[in-house]
């Protein structure tokens, strides 16, 4: 069986290493999409990927009236970002549950902003796993991708074909546009990460 990576799906001792690596290096890209999110009082806002629950949790503090909800297909990173987030669980604004961005298990039009960081890249079809994040998003709606983009193309082991492509950004932004999202945009770097937006008609 296949080797599954820590970075693709945290797991046993090595993945609670592999979590306060990612606490300690992606805080500045949890900290960018937290402004950029600019989340009020009553937002309802989705994370996919969420890992440690590190960003989940900043943006439960935000929307004090709304919900946070998250899929991850990684047991320790539930388990972590559950105990993260237990106070704003246990009065019904956070929702996290074990799943990918395939089948997110919401109804339509729930959410005002999603946000996906340095997870893109282990979707393994991204074009319907868009089209599902479209379907969660409310009309105006906000995505924010922020991409571990790749020099070359990406490693052969990542699962999402756009990532090992050598043409992720563009790759990117035509799939968001094929999937009805507007106004799609790069909007620069965060590290040395991508940042993409787009909205969903409103
Ligand atoms: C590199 S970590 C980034 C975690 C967090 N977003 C951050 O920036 O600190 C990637 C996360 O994406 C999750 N993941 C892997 N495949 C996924 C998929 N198909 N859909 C949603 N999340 C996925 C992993 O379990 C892991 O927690």
């Amino acid at each position: 069986m296949a080797r599954v990576r820590q970075a693709m799906q945290p797991h046993g001792f090595r993945g609670r290493v592999f979590g306060r690596l990612m606490d300690r290096f992606n805080a500045s890209a949890h900290n960018f999409a937290f402004k950029r999110l600019d989340v009020h009082n009553s937002d309802r806002v989705l994370e996919i990927g969420f890992g440690t629950g590190r960003l989940a949790r900043k943006l439960a503090k935000a929307a004090r009236d709304g919900l946070v909800g998250g899929v991850d297909p990684s047991e320790l990173m539930l388990e972590t970002a559950e105990k993260r987030t237990r106070r704003f669980r246990k009065k019904g604004r956070v929702e996290l549950k074990l799943g990918d961005a395939s089948a997110l298990p919401w109804p339509d039009e729930t959410f005002d902003k999603a946000a996906a960081l340095h997870s893109f890249q282990f979707w393994s079809d991204p074009a319907h796993d868009l089209a599902e994040v479209h379907r969660v998003l409310k009309p105006g709606g906000l995505l924010l991708l922020i991409l571990r983009a790749h020099r070359k193309a990406g490693p052969k082991w990542l699962p999402n074909p756009i990532s090992r492509s050598g043409q992720e950004i563009a790759g990117v932004l035509q799939l968001l546009t094929d999937n009805g999202f507007v106004g799609t945009r790069l909007e620069g770097k965060v590290g040395s990460s991508a940042v993409l937006t787009a909205r969903k008609a409103a």
